[in-house]
């Protein structure tokens, strides 16, 4: 249930801009607000701005503009230290030297706590981990998934209401990521902790988060739940951006309400729901999943409109098939479909009928 306390908005960026050099803006208007508890990840390309927020956020950096405010106050009030933030970095930042319950004690020492209050939270967060064993080793003798681990303790020990964490999966090979990313998903219910988290990998971001913002040119291009980002994406550079997707490129032909017919500069017209694009003779990007392609006019209506294709490829994963098309001249248009019974295996050279219903094929900024 959500109540008024949780309603209210925990983590604020409000108007926020950030230069580091006084002329170029690399985050440009930020709004974000965050319930108590959200799950928030900023998922972006390389250099789009992600790290720059989390550090503003942290209090590692100060906004050129704007305010940042937790839970109510204004962030620039608050020393790093009492505002009650876990950071887990990309490198762990953790040290070598020091022993497991060393690195974690530190943070503990610093809030100035008793010894026997520090070993007593140090026992936990690390049995929380799954670390219990390892007090006694040091970071220099512990695999690289065993050190993210403890990272992530330290950043949980002292009881944070907000958790900051900059790829802290970055470094770990595909089972072990995938495991650590359900671990780290399960200790902030458990523990119903704010998270902020940053990945370039849209998967990661999908599967954990309550919300994405998607980040690019240092403004957020969308801010959804997984679901809505993937099949209502805003704009061409979200589609693109998040999971599979095939784009053609035309002018809007006509509008009528919910639908546009778009002419493709590679010949054909087809159905589409028009998105950011409002007027005839606007160009555009079309947007359609893999998954959402018909073959032939089966489930489509008599007055769908369909393309002509030539299979290039047809690929067998088991689970699902995998054909590649020839499609107004794009040569890389992916269909997936199911592995049913009569599912339909294409060869190489084939010639083809393709279609999709209006609502799956979203007309976008060209
Ligand atoms: N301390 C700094 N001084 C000057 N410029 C910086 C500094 N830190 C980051 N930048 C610049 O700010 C922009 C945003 O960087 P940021 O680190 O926030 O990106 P990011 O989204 O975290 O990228 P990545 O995915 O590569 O980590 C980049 O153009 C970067 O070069
Ligand atoms: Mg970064």
């Amino acid at each position: 249930m959500v109540d008024a306390e949780e309603e209210r908005a925990f983590v604020e960026f409000d108007r926020v801009q950030k230069s580091y050099d006084g002329e170029v803006l690399v985050v440009k208007d930020l709004n974000l607000s965050m319930p108590k508890g959200e799950f928030l990840t900023m998922l972006g390309p390389s250099g789009s701005g992600k790290t720059t927020c989390l550090m503003m956020l942290a209090g590692f950096e100060t906004a050129t503009h704007g305010d940042i405010r937790l839970d109510g106050q204004g962030i620039n009030n608050i020393p790093p230290h009492k505002r009650g933030i876990g950071m887990v970095f990309q490198n762990y930042a953790l040290f070598p030297h020091m022993t497991v319950f060393e690195n974690l004690s530190f943070p503990l020492e610093i809030r100035k706590m008793n010894k026997a209050e520090r070993e007593g939270k140090v026992k936990r967060a690390l049995e929380m981990v799954q670390m219990g064993e390892f007090g006694a080793r040091r970071i220099a003798q512990l695999s690289g998934g065993q050190q993210q681990r403890i990272a992530l303790a330290r950043a949980l020990v002292f009881d944070p209401s907000l958790v900051l964490m900059d790829e802290p999966l970055g470094a770990l090979d595909k089972q072990l990521r995938e495991h650590m990313q359900f671990e780290i998903k399960r200790i902030a219910d458990d523990l119903d902790i704010t998270v902020v988290y940053v990945t370039h990998d849209q998967t990661e971001a999908l599967t954990m988060s309550d919300r994405v913002a998607v980040f690019d040119d240092g403004r957020i291009q969308q801010l959804a739940p997984p679901d809505q980002l993937y099949e209502e994406p805003e704009n061409s550079f979200v589609a693109q951006f998040i999971g599979e997707n095939n784009t053609l490129e035309g002018v809007i032909e006509e509008i009528q309400g919910n639908q546009a017919l778009v002419r493709l500069d590679g010949g054909g017209l087809i159905d589409t729901t028009p998105v950011n694009v409002s007027k005839v003779g606007e160009r555009t990007k079309v947007s359609i999943r893999p998954e959402r392609v018909e073959f032939g006019r089966d489930r489509l209506g008599d007055s769908a409109h369909t393309l002509k294709a030539e299979v290039l490829e047809f690929i067998y994963m088991g689970d699902i098939f995998r054909t590649r098309l020839r499609v107004a001249g794009n040569d890389d248009f992916i269909v997936k479909t199911r592995n049913a019974v009569n599912q339909a295996r294409f060869q190489p050279g084939q010639e083809i009928e393709i279609g999709w219903l209006a609502e799956d094929c979203r007309a976008l900024d060209a």
